[in-house]
């Protein structure tokens, strides 16, 4: 049945929905290298499968943020156009992120995607960004810039918690030395994590997940990625970009970055109003549980947000042989 002109991807409920079909597909594939310590095969399988699904949506896609330039990504790269003709939407995709998660069967992998009206998410380039995310209570009272013990008491504050029951979650890394030693003197529990800083992003966004504040510098496109969730649910992310080398500087500036110490602001990241995001678990994790197998049937479970404020957990089951949903 044609759809009405008046409906769009962003307000047209079951076009929005079929977005998580793409999720999904990327979880199913992925999920089937996971423990095998083969991460660019995991990565490789989901890449194909969220392309082929992008492909059947009647969408004019575009990706902004993706596997890389073209000359170095097969598939999924940037500037791509996918699917089969509609609306005109850019899309920021990762595929699997976590790709060590999956390899070694540790949790908190995901296949994630946002989509917005064109012009609508940051074209983040492949460095790091310093990241300070909390969730809708915490969202005014928090700066990028501000002192780390004044924003771990900001944040209790807003939560009405002692600093100590407030957990704040950090890639493992060496770089991160300072900022643990700042986190724990302030107080505040810390949750380490080997990778995946996406997850735990929205994760400070989502009650009962026991996760209030995610710090520190990880991927810049993981955090548009994260910016996107965290901005329809009303969260507050910040960034600043932190390029690795020169190379990377002088790649930023071609982009258009401008001024590269500049803080990025959520509506930086996420300048479009009309905002989906979605993620379908891998491993299981703080927001989805990862992908199961029962039989000749797999499950998924995923997260579905919406710029209209929204939040869907959907649980689907595959009949395996099958596309995904059927399709
Ligand atoms: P991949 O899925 O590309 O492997 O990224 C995983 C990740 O942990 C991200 O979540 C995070 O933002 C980034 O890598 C951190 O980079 P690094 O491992 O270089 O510290």
């Amino acid at each position: 049945m044609a759809r009405s002109a008046a409906h769009t991807v962003f307000n047209h409920p079951v076009h929005s929905l079929d977005f998580i079909k793409v999720t999904e597909s990327a979880a199913l594939a992925a999920s089937r290298w996971m423990g095998r310590g083969e991460r660019d095969a995991a990565d490789g399988a989901a890449v194909e499968k969220m392309r082929e699904s992008l492909n059947e949506m009647d969408i004019a896609g575009r990706i902004v943020i993706g596997e890389g330039e073209r000359d170095e990504a097969p598939m999924l790269y940037i500037g791509e156009e996918v699917g089969c003709g509609g609306e005109e939407v850019d899309i920021a995709v990762d595929p699997v992120e976590g790709t060590n998660l999956v390899a070694n069967g540790l949790p908190n992998s995901i296949a994630v995607m946002a989509i917005s009206e064109r012009g609508g998410l940051l074209h983040a380039p492949d460095s790091y960004m310093k990241k300070l995310a909390v969730g809708p209570k915490a969202a005014p009272f928090v700066h990028i810039d501000a002192p780390v013990a004044e924003n771990l008491e900001a944040v209790a504050n807003a939560l009405e918690k002692p600093i100590n029951d407030v957990c704040v979650v950090i890639l493992d890394r060496p770089r991160h030395a300072d900022l643990i030693r700042e986190v724990r003197a302030a107080g505040a529990r810390i949750r380490l994590i080997s990778d995946g800083d996406v997850d735990s992003c929205i994760a400070t966004a989502i009650d009962s997940t026991g996760i209030h504040v995610a710090m520190g510098t990880g991927g810049a496109p993981e955090g548009v990625l994260a910016a996107a969730a965290i901005k329809c649910l009303g969260g507050n992310f910040m960034g600043r970009l932190q390029p690795r080398n020169q190379e990377e500087a002088d790649r930023a500036v071609a982009m258009g970055f401008g001024d590269l110490g500049r803080v990025l602001e959520i509506g930086d990241l996420v300048k479009s109003d009309n905002v989906i995001f979605c993620a379908t678990g891998i491993t299981d994790g703080d927001l989805v549980r990862g992908v199961r197998f029962y039989g000749n049937q797999a499950r998924t479970h995923s997260i579905h947000v919406h710029s209209n404020g929204t939040v869907r957990f959907i649980e689907s089951i595959h009949r395996l042989g099958a596309r995904p949903s059927g399709r």
